[in-house]
């Protein structure tokens, strides 16, 4: 595969904090990396040492072949940044920061056409384009961010949460542009958004004071969640007892947790031993007892769940 991005014990101290620890990875072109953990974990820290805005205390990045450290303005021509708050000058309008971002990269007539009248497209810019940066909202700051970017149309984008602060339907785009982008290019984005992780990333790698903790597909993470095979099924409040001790007796069921009771509805989660398929069981047993259920659904697992496992301190995930 094409490495496009490698990084090799990256690590950067603080005094006595130790942010970034021993870190390396590579991503590679068509790849869209999810970079995920708590706050303060240590990811804008790693990824203002991929894009050389901070030297590294140990270790080594290299963009399309180039080390940061030795060739800045070779890996500046390949690498679009966009940094954690999508900071910009505020006194100049969105068209007039593109064009200066065009001038300082020194693109052809042909390509800043092109790339302006890409990013102002795809961004939706074209109503604020004349207007104040520091006058504008949030999520539209965040999308000139964005189209600076992208604007060179780089191998390498390095985001650092490129979907903060945009609504519903903004986030929608960019995760198409993303996906859009993602067949040439090799893509790092840090979120906090765990369904983003689903919809655009093809691998995710969590990161917990300063060390990764995973490295795996989203799909695979998903299925080391104790929720990986559950499920869940909604009976009428009138049927629920029969139903559960029912599906208690079904000999690869572990537990069944209530997760909602009401005068009319109650809600369970079936939890298999070892993550076994028992949908089949369950479906038998209900219907040889002769009863209704409202609704029943299998659950891949939930990224949430292994989040929070992988972060406060429990299980271990096996890396890819
Ligand atoms: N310039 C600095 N001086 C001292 N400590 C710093 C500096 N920059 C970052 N840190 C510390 O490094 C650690 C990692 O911070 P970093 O900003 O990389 O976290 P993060 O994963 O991006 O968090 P968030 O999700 O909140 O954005 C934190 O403990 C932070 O306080
Ligand atoms: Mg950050």
């Amino acid at each position: 595969m094409d490495k496009l991005l490698e990084i090799n014990g990256l690590t950067k101290r603080f005094g006595p904090i130790s942010a970034v620890d021993n870190i390396s990875f590579s991503v590679s072109r068509g790849e869209v990396l999810g970079f995920l953990g708590p706050n303060g974990a240590g990811k804008s820290t790693t990824m203002k040492m991929a894009t050389g805005y901070l030297s590294p205390t140990n270790g080594k990045v290299s963009v399309c072949g180039y080390d940061v450290l030795h060739s800045p303005l070779e890996i500046k021509r390949r690498l679009g940044y966009l940094p954690e708050g999508a900071p910009l000058y505020g006194d100049m309008t969105p068209n007039s920061l593109l064009n200066f971002v065009c001038d300082i990269r020194q693109l052809n007539k042909e390509k800043r056409k092109t790339g302006y009248e890409h990013v102002v497209e795809s961004l939706q810019l074209e109503r604020v384009l004349h207007q104040p940066i520091e006058t504008l909202s949030k999520g539209y700051k965040r999308r000139v961010g964005l189209a600076q970017a992208i604007i060179h149309d780089p191998e390498v984008l390095i985001l650092d949460e490129p979907t903060d602060g945009l609504d519903p339907n903004q986030k929608h785009e960019v995760r198409q542009l993303l996906d859009r982008m993602s067949h040439s290019k090799a893509i790092v984005i840090s979120t906090h958004i765990l369904e983003e992780v689903d919809a655009v990333c093809s691998r995710a790698i969590i990161i917990s004071q300063g060390k990764i903790v995973a490295d795996q597909k989203p799909s695979m993470l998903e299925r080391s969640s104790r929720f990986h095979n559950a499920v869940g099924i909604r009976i009428e409040a009138e049927n629920s007892e029969r139903c559960i001790s029912l599906i208690e007796s079904i000999p690869d069921v572990l537990t069944v947790e209530i997760v909602r009771n009401d005068d009319e509805l109650v809600e369970i989660i079936v939890f298999p031993s070892n993550k076994t398929d028992i949908l089949g069981s369950i479906s038998n047993s209900i219907d040889e007892g002769g009863l209704k259920v409202l609704e029943m659904y299998v659950e891949r697992g939930r990224l949430e769940e292994v989040f929070r496992e992988l972060t406060v301190g429990g299980f271990e995930v096996g890396n890819a």
